[in-house]
């Protein structure tokens, strides 16, 4: 195999991301919450497992409502977890080890203690009034429209001192901005221009769709779909999200990252293919570098619905438009929780496999799962505000401290720290990267030959995709296959999603080479006419 190392592509495309939750990854001052010092000491293993690009969640000053997604200043760092000094060195330390560097660009809203918020809120004819979404109240004193917040009840919060609504589409410390006004899309134009002018390689946009709503402000209609879940789910949000008007928006962000070099940004969209695609913009008027493909997480495990799943996706892709996948991150149940520890390595295997970046979400790759939490302990403001579907809306179980080693504090914090901010897990002492380091057959030994793998082997970093049809309608039902090919190398990538032995049967003369099973314990020849795969077990074969 050869170097992936192909100047046809760009950093982002042949590399793997990897999502770091600053207060979860590591506390270097033992107050029980993580920071960027202690992200810098653990530098060294990132690079090891073969990361391209560290994506951090906001790190920035904020009274912590939305655990940071509430910036109170976009252009410094949150004391808790440390200072721009502290930043400017873990920055150059990332790029002293040849990885980039993403924030976490946080454009819908502010903190309601963002110094513009302040201003605006503080009367009708403040210069910062329009900068934020103020409505009169209804004839009846109430709310201006039907509108929700995402986190439970009305998207709109009552102003005494100025007797108006300001709208917020989370809690409602999170006051969200007017993009409408042309002040507003400059400031935070100016905002990405601090962290590109200091070197920093892309964002991760919050929520993109949103910024953009409804100038006549109309309520928004029953949705037919709607599951009962979430009250949230109740209305078909045609007014709050997606608007064409965010478009032009997003453009004007993308002309500001390629005023640099080599910058890029991944928006956060939770769509259905034909309204996704329409977030990459055209080769004219181009948008996000990626938009976030989040159909791994949703998609129930099943291989014949995965598998459609990925052709339907590859099908309708634009030519130039490049592919990703993400397995989990900090809004949504652990992978090995929702799927199963077994399942977990399958899973790990589609995701770098797959053509397009894949993003990984820290702890996963030691395979951690959801932690309990007792209801005394719940932080995360959408189970504070609606406890009868925290086991549905809450995201503290998988914000847990990583687990580094058996030490007290899991080597998150020094052991004789501060409790750190949520419970670790009741495993920690068998589930962390010493112990799994010392072991050969463990996730993180799995992980991190699979990565080494990928980066290896331009079939898997920029090969085309195809997908096989099997055998019999059994292993057709239980698996999925696929092969991917560039340069002269095909690679066969072979998943058995069921917990039962399956014989693929492959319509392929002769035989390949396997390189890596799910379990580690095989390699060698094999011949694809009597190709079996064992319960849970995934496998790469050179062809
Ligand atoms: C999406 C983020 O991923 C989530 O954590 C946050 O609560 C909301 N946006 C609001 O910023």
């Amino acid at each position: 195999m050869t170097s992936n190392a192909n100047p046809k592509y760009l950093w982002w495309q042949t590399g793997v991301v990897y999502q770091i939750y600053p207060r979860s990854y590591m506390d270097a001052n033992g107050d029980g919450i993580g920071d960027l010092p202690g992200i810098t000491q653990r530098l060294d293993y990132i690079k090891d497992l073969g990361v391209e690009a560290v994506w951090l969640s906001p790190m920035y000053p904020s009274p912590m409502h939305d655990f940071g997604y509430d910036v109170a200043d976009y252009c410094d760092v949150n004391p808790t977890f440390g200072t721009l000094a502290d930043f400017d060195v873990l920055l150059a330390e990332v790029h002293k080890r040849g990885m980039k560097l993403m924030l976490d660009l946080v454009p819908n809203h502010t903190s309601s203690e963002h110094p513009w918020f302040l201003e605006s809120r503080s009367s009708r004819d403040n210069p910062k009034r329009d900068w934020y979404i103020w409505r009169d109240p209804a004839p009846d004193g109430g709310v201006p429209n039907n509108w929700l917040s995402h986190f439970g009840g009305p998207a709109w919060t009552f102003d005494e001192k100025t007797g108006q609504y300001y709208l917020h589409q989370f809690v409602k410390q999170q006051p969200d901005l007017n993009y409408r006004n042309l002040e507003v899309v400059e400031a935070m134009r100016d905002v990405m221009r601090f962290w590109l002018d200091k070197g920093v390689d892309g964002f991760r946009v919050d929520v993109i769709g949103l910024m953009m709503k409804d100038e006549q402000f109309r309520d928004e209609p029953i949705s037919p779909n709607w599951d009962g879940r979430t009250p949230f789910g109740k209305l078909d949000h045609i007014y709050t999200a997606n608007l064409p008007e965010v478009h032009d928006l997003i453009r004007g962000m993308r002309k500001v990252l390629d005023s640099y070099d080599d910058r890029m940004m991944v928006g956060e969209t939770y769509l259905p293919n034909d309204m996704l695609m329409v977030y990459y913009g055209t080769p004219e008027q181009r948008e996000c570098h990626l938009p976030f493909n989040f159909q791994l997480i949703l998609a129930p495990w099943d291989a014949a619905k995965v598998r459609k799943m990925v052709d339907d996706y590859e099908a309708v892709l634009p030519a130039d438009a490049w592919p990703n996948w993400v397995l989990g991150n900090h809004d949504q149940h652990r992978l090995s929780t929702r799927i199963g520890a077994h399942q977990a390595r399958v899973a790990n295997m589609l995701l770098l496999t797959l053509r397009g970046t894949p993003t990984c979400y820290y702890g996963d790759e030691i395979g951690m799962q959801d932690v309990p939490i007792p209801a005394h302990m719940i932080q995360d403001p959408p189970a504070v505000n609606m406890p009868e579907i925290a086991h549905i809306v809450g995201r503290d179980p998988e914000r847990t401290p990583m687990q580094w080693n058996a030490l007290p504090n899991a080597g998150f914090s020094a052991p004789d720290a501060k409790e750190a901010w949520l419970p670790l897990a009741a495993n920690y002492t068998e589930v962390n990267v010493e112990q799994e380091s010392s072991n050969p057959y463990s996730f993180l030994s799995y992980f991190k030959k699979l990565m080494a793998l990928r980066k290896s082997s331009p079939a898997l970093t920029v090969g085309s995709y195809r997908s096989l049809e099997l055998g019999s309608p059994k292993a057709q039902a239980s698996c999925f296959v696929y092969e991917r090919q560039a340069e002269g190398q095909r690679m066969l990538v072979a998943l058995n999603f069921s917990a039962r032995e399956q014989k693929i049967g492959l319509s392929l003369p002769g035989s390949g080479k396997l390189v890596l099973s799910t379990r580690l314990d095989r390699e060698g020849d094999v011949q694809f006419a009597d190709l079996t795969l064992r319960p849970n077990e995934g496998c790469v074969i050179a062809l």
